[in-house]
């Protein structure tokens, strides 16, 4: 039977109304938290007025006026006689860092490529990305994104990550292992802080030679080098052998950079890597297992940005895709275990398949 709706009428309107004018109230809110009047405002639970807020953020009366009304449209700021005060939702806007994270992300990385959309899901590539570079892919190029994207796109992606590695390292703990591979492992996160928690683990960071140079650098800083090695290797050349003999390998936030039919490939090279013995763990946030709808609706949200602006051919997942990619791989899910840091990310342990 069809689903039926309980909107009216006039409400469906206003809330395709906000979609149609969701690019100017992101830009008046971005601009509000730019020019301080956010943090003003949640400073001062009393209220301003239009001429205190104008002066203590240095603009004109007009300016201050132009993004008052927009956010009071939006029930961002609340109006009571004249004063200005912040609502639930500015207070979200000014103080919840996975909001701010990915409004930095949305503004700094995504905004102008994503234009772009369109051409970009025709075409197949991430047409968006012109906006940086004549670049195929924005992976071997994070390094040298203008400073504020390069900021917020490093931001973004340890926001949700960061969250679940402890809780994963005591996981994978579990399994006492000696050897550890991170493929993806970035500007070494991960690494460092399993290298710091656990004396006895090595571990191996695979990645672009760009992520390797950033890596490397971290990995001296924290004097970690006779525990830390390094791979570099672009995993999209499919002739290449996944270095063997690793007892993990860890994968996060990673698969997800890939086409479902490269994702396979890579899975099935990382299977004919791995001994009986070893086991694959990927970590992902998956959209399906999420609790909150707020962290499903980031989730799924992130994914045009792949399309636009990452390579223009993959997604984030739902547990269906990934453990469907996993299982095409010639692998067996042993176990899952989801729930681990904010937007929950979900643990896939893998063995070879016999
Ligand atoms: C979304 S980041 C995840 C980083 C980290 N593992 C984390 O959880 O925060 C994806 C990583 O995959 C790496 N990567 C993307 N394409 C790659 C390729 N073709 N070969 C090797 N590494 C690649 C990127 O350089 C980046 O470090």
């Amino acid at each position: 039977m069809k689903k039926r709706e309980s909107i009216s009428a006039l409400d469906a309107q206003l809330e395709a109304l906000k979609i149609a004018f969701a690019p100017v109230i992101f830009q008046v809110v971005r601009t509000m938290r730019e020019f301080g009047i956010l943090t003003l405002l949640d400073k001062h639970k009393e209220g301003l007025t239009l001429e205190e807020i104008a002066q203590k953020s240095d603009i004109s009366s007009y300016g201050a006026k132009i993004l008052l009304e927009s956010a009071l449209s939006a029930s961002v700021v609340l109006e009571d006689e004249g004063r200005y005060r912040l609502s639930k939702i500015g207070y979200f806007l000014e103080n919840d860092t996975m909001v701010k994270t990915n409004m930095e992300f949305n503004h700094h990385v995504n905004y102008k490529g994503l234009f772009e959309l369109d051409k970009s899901i025709k075409e197949q590539r991430p047409v968006g990305l012109e906006v940086f570079g004549e670049w195929d892919t924005i992976y071997p190029h994070l390094g040298v994104l203008p400073p504020k994207a390069k900021k917020a796109w490093f931001d973004f992606d340890h926001f949700y990550s960061d969250s679940a590695f402890d809780s994963s390292i005591e996981k994978l703990k579990a399994f006492n292992p000696q050897t550890v591979l991170d493929i993806g492992g970035n500007t070494g996160k991960f690494s460092i802080r399993f290298a710091k928690n656990s004396e006895n683990i090595n571990l191996t960071i695979l990645d672009l030679p760009g992520q390797i140079e950033m890596a490397q650098k971290n990995i001296r800083e924290n004097g970690l080098e006779d525990r830390v090695n390094f791979f570099p290797l672009d995993i999209l050349n499919h002739e290449a052998e996944i270095p063997k003999g690793f007892d993990i390998i860890w994968m996060s936030q990673f698969i997800d950079c890939f086409s479902k039919e490269d994702a396979i490939k890579i899975l099935t090279r990382v299977r004919e890597s791995m001994d009986e013995n070893a086991r694959l763990c990927i970590l992902e946030p998956l959209w399906d297992k999420q609790r909150f709808k707020s962290a499903s609706y980031c989730i799924i949200n992130t994914s045009p940005y792949f399309t636009a602006m990452a390579n223009g051919c993959s997604k984030m997942f739902n547990s269906t895709d990934l453990f469907d990619y996993i299982r095409r791989a010639g692998l067996e899910i042993e176990e899952t275990i989801d729930n681990l840091g904010v937007s929950p990310h979900t643990l896939v342990k893998c063995k070879k398949s016999l």
